[in-house]
């Protein structure tokens, strides 16, 4: 007790009071302030987006870059554009439809069987996001959940499809050319959640349709549209592969005239047997 009084006068004494006063507030708040649920979800996340960056190290590195900034052209020839702000949405739908990791660069890449599982596509669309700016997050089911539309919201849908994605991707949405050896790919079968990250994130020479450009539930009525046109049979005739009028009419036009060609070529022959004795 005698030390500690004859200290007390001592120039420091307060500074380190304070000093103590100050660590006991710091490490008692600590102690007893709430965990937000936000803490706990960034836990939950540094675990996927640990694990997404292992993967993306392996795969994606060697054509986007170590910090996803891309690559013009590299020694071996591979590139890649920049990742930079793409978002979940966008890895989602690349990765989930196969198309990344790609395989040799080409002129676009192809839809095929997905390379990573559904919990690895995760782990790579939050790295992506969280490391490489924030982008369009994963669309979720209203974008796409189609049980329960009217009538009504699918031909409003069918009107969207018709002036937005039509010139590119054909009236029942099989698909065309675009030159430059790119092509629109068949709508058929897709998911719903990719069908609406297409839309989101415009992969290649698609346009992005914003949700202030199309709303959600446009976006689900487009594709509860194309579902109906494709579980259908074509109306009236043959679906010529959904060509359009244009097309029918070409059809019924080289029929017609060439059965009446074929009439009046048996009628000719008929005739000129007839004259012969
Ligand atoms: C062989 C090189 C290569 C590899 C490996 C590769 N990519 Fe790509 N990536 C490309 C090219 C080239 C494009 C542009 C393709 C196109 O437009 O058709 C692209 C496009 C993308 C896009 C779309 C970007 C945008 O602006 O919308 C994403 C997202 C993407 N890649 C993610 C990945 C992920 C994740 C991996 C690893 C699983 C990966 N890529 C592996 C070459 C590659
Ligand atoms: C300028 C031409 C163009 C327009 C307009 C366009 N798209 Fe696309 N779309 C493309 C191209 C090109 C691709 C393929 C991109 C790729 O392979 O990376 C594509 C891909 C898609 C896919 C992915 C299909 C798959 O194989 O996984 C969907 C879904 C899609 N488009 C829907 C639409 C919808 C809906 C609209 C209208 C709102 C639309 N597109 C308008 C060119 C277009």
């Amino acid at each position: 007790m005698r030390a500690l009084s004859t200290h007390r006068r001592h120039p420091l004494a307060g500074v380190l009071v304070l000093l103590l006063g100050l660590v006991a507030v710091g490490g008692l708040y600590s102690a007893l302030a709430p965990r937000t649920a936000q803490a706990d979800s960034a836990g939950a996340d540094a675990e996927l987006v640990a694990a997404g960056r292992e993967l993306y190290l392996v795969g994606c590195a060697s054509c986007h870059g170590l910090n996803g900034q891309g690559i013009l052209q590299s020694k071996s020839g591979q590139y890649g554009p920049s990742l930079i702000g793409v978002g979940a949405a966008a890895v989602d739908f690349q990765v989930g439809t196969g198309r990344m990791p790609m395989a040799s660069n080409s002129q676009q890449a192809p839809r095929k069987e997905p390379f990573y599982d559904d919990a690895e596509t995760e782990q790579l669309a939050a790295f992506v996001a969280t490391e490489f700016g924030p982008g369009p997050a994963i669309p979720g089911s209203e974008y796409y959940d189609i049980a329960d539309v009217s009538e009504e919201e699918v031909t409003r849908g069918g009107e969207f499809f018709l002036t937005n994605c039509t010139a590119c991707h054909n009236a029942v949405g099989i698909g065309g050319a675009l030159g430059g050896g790119r092509y629109a790919p068949s709508l058929e079968g897709v998911e719903g959640v990719h069908f609406a990250e297409a839309m989101i994130t415009g992969p290649q020479s698609m346009p992005v349709f914003s949700d202030a450009v199309i709303s959600p539930e446009d976006k689900r009525n487009i594709y509860a549209y194309l579902n109906e046109v494709q579980t259908q049979p074509a109306s009236g005739g043959f679906a010529l592969g959904g060509v359009g009028p244009v097309g029918e009419g070409l059809a019924g036009w080289v029929a017609g005239i060439g059965s009446l060609v074929v009439f009046a070529v048996w009628i000719g022959k008929h005739s000129v047997r007839a004259r012969k004795p």
